[in-house]
């Protein structure tokens, strides 16, 4: 064979294998599928339930109720991008594994809607969310939205899940907030699967494009995090010190992820309030 088609041949067979991984996260998504009447429902509390007077009861339930109707707000938008990624992929293996995300992320609605139902209905919205929806759904380019949703966002909202899972234990809670670490676990590991397949074929135009969008997401989704609903006003400045702290390093984490992509993110900065 000659020189250039043994580079050929070669080039194919790494681009099999890097779609194969896609198909790879198809399979685990399937195998760690679950459904929301597995949950204990009836069983355990669906929030944690405290004692004392009972104005400090009704606010320690407003807190959680705030909780779940962010992660409630932050599921639904993941309906429809996972919906749009399932339409734009452009690869087989690519499909199937987004076919899987959709139900997973309407499955992960469903379950939030039946604990807010459980715990006594949602409350204010994270106009941040919002913010981070316009983007995310009104990017035009599929790697930019696997880089920003799957890459960064699913990583970012992992550790906290078991935040969330630490301060609720024994609690429906708790268990949701388990299953959805692993599942997030499993479409941040696709998306960076995926990435490196569309990567393999992007144009410098669309990594710029990609580390733009970073920049501009990166502030909202620390704005995310810190913000409070009225609920949770009364958290002291000691605790927002600490979780300025954990923003600060999550991203950097994202940071570092993008650059083990292959992308030049030194650049990206980001204001935190
Ligand atoms: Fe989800
Ligand atoms: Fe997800």
């Amino acid at each position: 064979m000659a020189q250039t088609e043994v580079q050929t041949a070669e080039g194919e067979a790494e681009a099999q294998a890097r779609t194969q991984e896609v198909f790879r996260f198809y399979e685990l998504a399937k195998k760690r599928e679950w459904q929301v009447r597995d949950m204990p429902w009836g069983e355990i509390p669906p929030i944690p339930e405290s004692t004392g007077p009972k104005e400090k009861q009704a606010r320690r339930r407003g807190v959680w109720r705030s909780v779940i109707t962010q992660q409630l707000q932050a599921d639904s938008l993941a309906v429809e991008m996972a919906a749009q990624l399932l339409e734009l992929a452009r690869h087989h293996e690519a499909k199937l594994y987004y076919s899987t995300m959709a139900q997973d992320e309407a499955r992960h609605v469903e379950a939030w809607l039946r604990l807010a139902e459980a715990a006594g209905g949602t409350s204010e919205r994270d106009p941040y969310l919002d913010q981070l929806a316009q983007i995310f759904l009104g990017l035009d380019e599929l790697e930019e939205k696997v880089f920003l949703m799957q890459v960064f966002f699913e990583k970012m909202i992992i550790p906290r899940f078991r935040l969330i899972a630490r301060g609720s234990r024994g609690t429906l809670l708790e268990d949701l907030c388990n299953r959805l670490t692993v599942d997030d676990g499993i479409h941040h590991g696709a998306g960076m699967a995926y990435e490196r397949v569309l990567l393999s074929a992007a144009d410098k135009k669309t990594k710029d494009k990609m580390i733009s969008g970073a920049k501009k997401m990166l502030p909202i989704f620390a704005n995310h995090v810190l913000w409070r609903p009225k609920e949770r006003e009364f958290i002291g400045s000691a605790m927002r010190q600490r979780d300025l702290a954990r923003v600060r390093r999550e991203i950097e984490e994202g940071v570092r992820i993008a650059a083990s992509l292959g992308l030049d993110v030194s650049d990206i900065e980001f204001t935190i309030p």
